[in-house]
């Protein structure tokens, strides 16, 4: 026998619509501890979102115990300088060729820091007796232009290299010292110095 279609019973949910069923209490209270949870997670990770630490580093201390000194971030300073300036002359490795007498074991860079950053900042000609050799040629002013910062930084670079040893020590700050009043006395001097001038200006040894 045929079915009447319309009596066909169709075995179909009814239409969806929206309701407005709440989220229980206790998955919204998981998901509130999940996210938390997770946001520690990711702090913690993050050195606390530390704007100075970034992996691999995990934390403030650990930073601060790997950067560079100030005495270190001043040397390499120097160094820049002076392999690109005065290795030039007076040779990569500072032991001096035909354009310039030797830097390393130089009274003029182990003795008064003074001096040595006056020769920077002026120039020095004429006859020079540098470690028992006489040399007699011109350095132009390379440093007229050096800020205090860097020209402490050559001195300090060239004063502890090459197997130079200071007569005294000098820390950061007194280098700085050190260099601005040299540039102080320098300001009168007329062109580049000669070694009598420059000791006048600039006496004591240490
Ligand atoms: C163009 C070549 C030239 C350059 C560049 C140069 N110098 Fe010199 N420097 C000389 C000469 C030449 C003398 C010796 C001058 C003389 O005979 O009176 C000298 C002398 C010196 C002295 C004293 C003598 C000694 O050997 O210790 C110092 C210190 C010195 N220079 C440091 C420097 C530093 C630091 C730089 C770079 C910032 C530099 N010079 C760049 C040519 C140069």
């Amino acid at each position: 026998m045929i079915e009447d279609p319309q009596n066909v019973k169709l075995n179909e949910q009814p239409e969806p619509s929206a309701g407005n069923a709440q989220v229980s209490l206790g998955v919204t209270v998981v998901l509130i501890l999940l996210s938390y949870v997770g946001c520690y997670k990711v702090d913690k990770l993050n050195a606390n979102f530390a704007a100075s630490v970034h992996g691999p580093f995990g934390s403030e201390e650990e930073v601060r115990s790997l950067a560079p000194s100030a005495e270190e971030i001043m040397l390499s300073k120097g160094e820049k300088d002076f392999k690109s300036v005065c290795a030039a002359c007076h040779g990569p490795t500072g032991t001096g060729g035909a354009q310039g007498p030797a830097l390393a074991q130089s009274e003029w860079v182990t003795g008064n820091p003074r001096r040595t950053a006056a020769i920077i900042l002026k120039g020095i000609s004429g006859p020079i007796i540098v470690n028992g050799k006489p040399f007699n040629g011109a350095m132009p002013a390379v440093g007229a232009a050096y800020d205090d910062e860097r020209l402490a930084a050559v001195v300090a670079y060239i004063r502890g290299s090459f197997g130079n040893v200071p007569n005294k020590a000098y820390t950061r700050d007194e280098l700085l010292q050190a260099v601005s009043e040299a540039r102080a006395t320098a300001e009168s001097q007329d062109g580049q110095w000669s070694v009598p001038t420059l000791e006048t200006a600039y006496p004591g040894t240490e």
